[in-house]
């Protein structure tokens, strides 16, 4: 399906359905009426086999505890395999009730009050709070910027995590919100460094599949051919890939034995949850028959990115970090807005709810996060709102 088909298609209105994104807006921002661009998810309806699958569960009108399938292991194994080269063994697979879920626990099954982790920032704000909410201390390492790209200093890295003691390292690969897709060297070398001081990574590959031309996700455990999973935990889900978030099912790969024991005695006393079958079924549904929606949804984002940094090009220093992967474009403002005009710039002149720069790291004030899974209308009146009010500005 072209772009237009498929919004004609699966787009949908999503206000008084009690979503977070439109229904919250109020609550969040003060302003019910602003066009919603912030969390991560999508204005898109999941592919018919999600729908089809659930419906026949919801239809057998029995939902007692059930158990996760050989199957749904296998679709996930699949899926692994097939897009990103990585062979999962069944036996290193955890299920959870989303990433973020995980990330907490692993903070407290990992780490000791007041250890240091690190973070490599901007990131996605849970990082940050399941350090800090977890007694740990947080530490950050800024990435270097210039003009839009976002790149790592290694040396810089690494003396972080010398001076602080640092335990462990969440790392976000794609990266949320610099868009960055990490290249192999990239993560090699993050890796090794974490491998000589001791220090676990947990990899978030939650964006994984979203990633385009040009570039390649690269699992963090498939690195060097696996030279570093001994010292590595793997979290991702098909939430983002696929729209699913509120169906809590998301997938940790522990391929280190000793890890594996203390994930699993950890989650004997946290975690005495049976499965979520709505979830576990979405699931398997989506990687087993989604693969065209899967395309179709890739093409409907960049060009939303496309739609976006062709509109702001008359403005060469308003920075678009170019979007190598997941659906969330970083954009910095600084040159054009003052630091402390930067919200009533946003939602009372541009009528936009986004993420702020300062949520994903003290030193990234002045950038807002937009999210690209939506119809290109809504991104085309994004994109005319901040033009219109741009222009006001630099008259
Ligand atoms: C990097 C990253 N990890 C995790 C999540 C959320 O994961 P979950 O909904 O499974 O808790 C997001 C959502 O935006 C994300 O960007």
């Amino acid at each position: 399906m072209n772009v237009k088909e498929f919004c004609d298609n699966y787009y949908v209105e999503r206000t008084g359905t009690d979503s977070l994104k439109w229904d919250a807006l109020d609550t969040r921002y003060g302003n019910p009426d602003l066009i919603s661009m912030w969390v991560a998810d999508m204005e898109f309806k999941t592919p018919e086999c999600v729908r089809n699958a659930l419906e026949k569960r919801v239809k057998h009108g029995v939902y007692g505890y059930s158990f996760i399938p050989d199957s749904y292991y296998q679709a996930v194994i699949n899926w692994e395999e097939k897009h990103h080269g990585y062979h999962l063994d069944k036996d290193w697979i955890r299920v959870t009730p989303g990433v973020v879920s995980a990330l907490y626990w692993m903070v407290n099954m990992y780490t000791q009050k007041d250890d240091s982790v690190i973070i490599m920032t901007p990131v996605y704000y849970p990082f940050h709070n399941c350090v800090t909410d977890n007694n740990r201390t947080l530490v950050t390492y800024d990435m270097e910027y210039d003009k839009g790209i976002f790149t790592i200093d290694f040396d810089a890295f690494e003396k972080k995590i010398i001076d602080n003691n640092v335990k462990m390292y969440i790392m976000c690969s794609p990266h949320n919100p610099a868009g960055r897709v990490w290249k192999e060297e990239e993560l090699e070398k993050m890796l090794e460094i974490c491998q000589r001081h001791n220090v676990l990574v947990i990899s978030d590959e939650i964006h994984q599949d979203l990633v385009f031309e040009g570039h390649k996700h690269i699992p963090a455990a498939t690195v060097a051919n696996g030279k570093y999973t001994n010292n590595l935990i793997t979290a991702f889900a098909s939430s983002k890939t696929f729209n699913l978030a509120t169906c809590l099912t998301s997938t940790i790969v522990i391929e280190n034995e000793e890890l594996r024991n203390t994930w699993d005695e950890f989650t004997k006393i946290y975690n005495q949850v049976e499965v979520n079958l709505f979830g576990i079924t979405a699931v398997e549904a989506a990687l087993e028959g989604g693969e065209e929606w899967y395309n179709d949804i890739k093409k409907v984002i960049y060009s939303n990115y496309q739609l976006l940094v062709e509109g702001l090009k008359e403005f060469p220093k308003v920075y678009i970090s170019p979007l190598e992967g997941t659906y969330l474009v970083f954009i910095d403002l600084r040159n054009h807005v003052s630091l402390d005009q930067i919200k009533e710039f946003t939602q009372n002149h541009c009528n936009l709810a986004v993420d702020y720069g300062e949520w994903f790291g003290a030193s990234w004030k002045g950038f807002i996060r937009l999210n690209m899974g939506t119809h290109p209308n809504i991104v085309k009146k994004a994109m005319e709102n901040i033009k219109e009010n741009l222009l006001k500005i630099t008259k």
